[in-house]
């Protein structure tokens, strides 16, 4: 029976009724389920938009609409006022016209305007140095609700890191809050809704405060690199039944007193003195009498800023894998706990003892041979939390607040023999992007490789995608974060993460257009990223906007974009990017790349990534343009990007199909960004398989060619290769670091190997993304899901499986903005079957990898009839087709290549 198509999941600015909405045209997006209905789609919707749930259409009524469209929708009602509550529905139509509707949604506007913030910024007076950390300060008011309360709402940030508390409880699960932003320009602040935890009469509201990122270690700095003490800004606004408001606001009637946190620093770990402890601190009846007024700081006069992005939660707990290994030292024995998995966040700890008596946490990636952990690699950062304990003959549980570690080790020093057995547990952190990935196939090195990538990813996508979570450094490294950023879109979804972000990097712009290394921008790294590292500016949105269909993006960042192109021109050199001859930095190479006798740029030309990269970031903005209906500017950067090309060939390619430096990178980003003439192509693609080939199908690309280099393999016709350097187990190669336990994604190809053992310790995470680029070919080449860029958002598929090597199966999936997609294959006895599914309101081009005379039946139904296929066309090599909405179960007759 076939089931009408209703939307669900609705969705504003890609979060399920969201409050602190500053958008006057926020863009409403759902999904429909139809079951698997082949063909379903819709052809008209009515998005209905009032001021109460189940109200007129007293804000917007959009009236039907003969579309298609269900994602990206624009608002285009009334705008709504400060924390107003617009509820709205969609009713749609399908195929057939049978008209459903959705359940309402809400979003709600935040504080929109700076002026409204009333409250002052408050802390304590106490600073730390530049190496020495204060207390944590706490902070608390009281006051008096004497009528009924309708609905409350809290405006909160710092500068620094808050937790906020109302009668006793905590507002939110929500991590290091405001989150990381550019704070010399703009600080996030975060709404919540907390009617319930009010109550009549007294009530007491309080928040403690970290260092965080604003005035904690930053990277390889001091502290204070933002400011020396943490504040707060909070609001809190109630409306009662009678219509009538309150506003409790940060100000000088609030007070503060130090507690337990003696210390917290991201990097180094926090220091908790459980028998300094504050019972009840934040409840009504408390005794605040010994505590001091607040200090009130002047504004910092920045913007404050509606959350964009996911904020930080914890999303998993993990438990040691075996029971932990003591190791007898003098004066007490230490234990070393392993998670079995290289993880990011914080431990919960339980342990009895006596009061006093000290528990120091050590955290490492990896251990010696003796069963000690391996701390060199994380530099400076010195990873220890202190517990001090409280004494409880019942036992006690601590867990940071204001830190967090990168380990799969944990060990526990200052304890006498009587451990509890649940001691340890690992609390995973991140920011919380939730899954909408899977890949597996018929090798499990190549799934555990699959999980590294996903773990890499949970791990380093903390308010901004760092390079690595341990060491004295965690910056949002542009280069790591532009290779994997279609990776990262199909594993989860990173949208809102993106965007979050993209405005970080605008905010970090130099003054002349230049973008920076790292976003925000530290002082002491270049403010001029340079190629590949600058270039993630253009090539991220660009990704998010085929990923999500999210044009908005592109249209606010698009000034800041051309800003950057124009840039590029002024400083190269008759259009050749970090040419010899100029001043400006040129770069970080090839990072890491093994062409390069130690070198860590490799030996790929700068000037020849420099130009490279420049033309690629000119294409995608002139692209940018197309989509904006900015023709002007798309002609000029088309043109210009011609130009580059044109420049490129004269300095870089020989006619004989070389290109300069010779190495598997210069070929890679030749073909890749389409910088040859199309003649050239095949020798240059000889050229690249030649070197593999001589080095016995081994690669040497470095943090620039190798996510690009199994793509231009597949897409010139060498998947053969591909799989050859994916199957590889010496190193260099993706599954190098699995055969020897990795359980994340390495920095280096040789972070450790049997000849040399640990890589340099100034440079070597087990815990660093990059390389986990191979995840897009994966989803897309292996499994053989693709967007088509002519209609992003997967709005339209591609599904063109490449099985291969010694693959006999795989599988991936993946919730898209439509609703689940399948490509999943297997090969045995003869038989190519292929299960396919395509999200309601899709099409998708399906490509057989399978000669034009094999035998392909759908179901129990010959291709040529089965239900919801069209345009079947047959080549020597496949056979396509155009496919509508819906589950497909095909078979063919397969011979082995
Ligand atoms: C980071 C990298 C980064 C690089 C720039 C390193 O310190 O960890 O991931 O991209 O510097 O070359």
């Amino acid at each position: 029976m076939a089931t009408p198509t209703s939307p669900v999941q609705l969705r504003c600015n890609y979060f399920e009724n969201p409050l602190g909405v500053h958008d006057a045209t926020p863009r409403l997006s759902w999904r429909l389920a139809t079951g698997d209905r082949r063909g379903a789609r819709q052809t008209a919707y009515r998005i209905v938009v009032s001021t109460a749930r189940s109200g007129k259409a007293d804000l917007w009524d959009s009236g039907r609409v003969r579309s298609d469209a269900t994602t990206q929708v624009a608002y285009g009602g009334k705008p709504l006022a400060s924390h107003q509550r617009a509820w709205w529905k969609v009713e749609s139509w399908d195929e057939k016209n049978r008209r459903s509707e959705s359940t309402p949604s809400f979003w709600e506007a935040g504080l929109l305007a700076r002026t409204e913030w009333r409250g002052s910024w408050i802390g304590a007076a106490l600073a730390g140095g530049p190496e020495t950390g204060a207390p944590s300060p706490y902070l608390r008011t009281i006051f008096n609700v004497g009528k009924k309360v309708a609905s409350a709402r809290l405006f909160a940030t710092a500068l620094g890191l808050y937790e906020f508390h109302l009668n006793g409880e905590r507002v939110g699960s929500d991590v290091f809050t405001p989150g990381w932003t550019e704070y010399k320009k703009r600080v996030q602040y975060q709404s919540y809704d907390v009617t319930s935890l009010l109550r009549p009469g007294a009530n007491a509201a309080g928040a403690v405060l970290g260092d965080g990122w604003y005035c904690g270690h930053l990277g390889w700095r001091e502290r204070n690199y933002y400011g020396e003490r943490p504040q707060l800004l909070a609001q809190l606004v109630l409306t009662f039944t009678d219509g009538s408001t309150q506003t409790i606001v940060t100000d000088g009637a609030w007070k503060t007193s130090f507690g337990p946190i003696v210390e917290s620093d991201m990097i180094h770990g926090e220091a908790h003195d459980a028998r300094r402890e504050l019972r009840g601190w934040d409840e009504p009846g408390y005794d605040d009498s010994a505590w001091l007024p607040v200090t009130k700081f002047a504004d910092p006069a920045i913007e404050i800023s509606p959350t964009l992005g996911p904020l930080v939660r914890a999303t998993q707990e993990l438990k040691p894998i075996a029971p932990p290994v003591k190791i007898d030292l003098w004066p007490a024995p230490i234990w070393v706990f392993d998670m079995g998995q290289n993880m990011v966040g914080r431990v919960r700890l339980h342990v009895r003892g006596k009061a006093g008596q000290v528990v120091r946490l050590r955290f490492a990636e990896v251990i010696n041979k003796d069963g000690s952990l391996y701390t060199e690699n994380l530099r400076a950062a010195r990873q220890t939390d202190h517990y001090i304990l409280r004494g409880d003959p019942r036992g006690e549980t601590w867990e940071s607040k204001f830190t967090f570690h990168g380990f799969r080790y944990v060990e526990l020093n200052g304890h006498a023999d009587d451990l509890l057995p649940d001691a340890i547990t690992g609390v995973v952190l991140h920011s919380d992007t939730p899954r909408t990935g899977t890949f597996s196939c018929s090798d499990p090195l190549i799934n555990q490789l699959q999980s590294n990538i996903d773990w890499g990813q949970r791990g380093n996508f903390l308010e901004v995608p760092t390079d690595c979570p341990q060491r004295n450094e965690r910056l949002g490294w542009m280069g790591d974060a532009q290779v994997f950023s279609r990776t990262a879109a199909w594993n989860r979804d990173v949208a809102g993460f993106f965007n979050k972000w993209q405005r970080d990097i605008s905010d970090a712009q130099g003054a002349e257009g230049q973008m920076p290394s790292v976003a925000p921008h530290i002082k002491g790294v270049e403010q001029d990223g340079g190629p590949a590292w600058a270039d993630a500016a253009a090539i991220c949105p660009w990704t998010m906007y085929l990923c999500y269909a999210d044009q908005a993006l592109l249209a606010t960042h698009f000034d800041s974009l051309t800003r950057f192109i124009d840039y590029m021109e002024d400083q190269s050199k008759g259009l050749i990017r970090s040419h010899p001859d100029t001043k400006v930095w040129h770069g970080y190479g090839d990072w890491l790349a093994l062409d390069g006798s130690g070198n860590v740029f490799g030996n790929t030309p700068k000037d020849l990534i420099g130009t490279a990269m420049f033309a690629y970031s000119t294409s995608l903005v002139a692209k940018m343009a197309r989509v904006l209906k900015r023709t002007k500017e798309a002609v000029h950067y088309e043109r210009l990007a011609a130009r580059i090309r044109q420049a490129y060939q004269d300095r870089f390619l020989t006619a004989d199909g070389l290109a300069a430096g010779l190495t598997q990178t210069s070929y890679v980003l030749t073909l890749s960004f389409d910088l040859a003439p199309v003649a050239l192509r095949p020798k240059l693609m000889r050229e690249l398989v030649r070197d593999i080939e001589a080095r016995a199908n081994k690669l040497t690309t470095g943090f620039v060619g190798a996510s690009y280099l199994p793509h231009v393999l597949s897409r010139f016709g060498r998947a053969d290769i591909a799989y050859k350097l994916l199957h590889q187990k010496a190193w260099p190669s993706w599954l190098y670091a699995v055969t020897q336990g990795a359980t994340t994604i390495w920095e280096r190809w040789d972070g450790w190997t049997k000849e040399n053992g640990f890589q340099d310790k100034g440079m070597n995470s087990f815990n660093h993304y990059a390389y986990g680029a191979i995840g897009s070919w994966l989803y897309a080449v292996v499994a053989g899901v693709d967007i088509d860029p002519a209609t992003p958002g997967f709005k339209r598929l591609v599904l063109a499986p490449q099985p291969g090597g010694e693959l006999t199966s795989a599988r991936g999936t993946l919730q898209s903005p439509h609703g689940q997609i399948t490509s999943a294959w297997k090969i045995s006895a003869g038989r190519f079957e292929w299960e396919v599914t395509v999200p309601a309101n899709t099409t998708a081009s399906a490509r057989f990898p399978v000669p034009g005379k094999a035998k392909i039946s759908e179901g129990r139904t010959p291709l040529a009839r089965a239900a919801g296929l069209s345009a079947v066309k047959s080549s020597v090599s496949a056979v396509t087709c155009e496919l509508s909405a819906g589950h497909y179960k095909f078979t063919a007759t397969w011979k082995a290549a």
